[in-house]
């Protein structure tokens, strides 16, 4: 039985997204715990619920990013994880943090990377005036928003859209390609060499 904790630091519907998928699906995995760096994080409700256990570490309770990010690992290394996915974690994290979970972090960020790293992608997606959006999954690198990509979905842009329809759109594909690679991850399907996934998933 793979171990999974979930970073989050709002609404957590991915997590929620995830969470479902487990149960539903029966996956060879325990969601062990949801940590938060916001007590007000609406996702910790729902993973409570759940009977998850769940965790806050305050990033305003420390000095600096390092002593954030050491204390953080302190409390993930708690729930001995296999796997750390971050599911909407709005944090800069240092290198020896991402170091730490090298191979076993995943993230999900809502633009095709490496187009529109950071906040604001679908307002970037709109300002370019591109056709297509989407959403990627990938392993966690100390380069931000960067690193080996599992997955990407596609959207199409239409003249009508705004970001907040934009936003929507995103997130119903997000919804269901991130419990999709999560559950690759603890079948022991992903396999990362020379910076390129290669997924043992059979023919799609
Ligand atoms: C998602 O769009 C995710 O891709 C991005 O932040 C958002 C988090 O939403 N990293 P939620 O907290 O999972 O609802």
């Amino acid at each position: 039985m793979r171990s999974i904790v979930i970073l989050i630091s709002g609404r957590g519907s991915n997590m929620e997204a995830i969470v479902r998928a487990a149960q539903t699906e029966q996956w060879p995995a325990k969601i062990a715990a949801v940590i938060s760096n916001r007590a007000d994080a609406g996702g910790l409700s729902f993973a409570a619920a759940h009977g998850i256990p769940t965790a806050v570490v305050s990033n305003k309770d420390f000095p600096d990013r390092a002593q954030f990010d050491a204390a953080l690992q302190l409390e993930i290394d708690r729930f001995a994880p296999d796997l750390v996915v971050l599911a909407g974690f709005m944090r800069i994290l240092t290198a020896p943090f991402v170091q730490h979970y090298a191979g076993r972090m995943l993230n999900i960020h809502p633009s095709l990377l490496p187009s529109f790293t950071g906040l604001a992608t679908h307002l970037q997606a709109l300002t370019m005036g591109v056709k297509v959006h989407g959403a990627t999954v990938h392993f966690v690198t100390a380069d931000l928003d960067h690193g080996p990509i599992v997955s990407q979905e596609v959207v199409a842009v239409t003249d009508g859209d705004t970001v907040e329809s934009l936003q929507a759109r995103v997130l119903v594909i997000e919804h269901q390609m991130y419990p999709c690679a999560v559950r690759w991850f603890v079948e022991g399907r992903l396999t990362i060499k020379d910076g390129r996934v290669y997924k043992d998933i059979g023919a799609q």
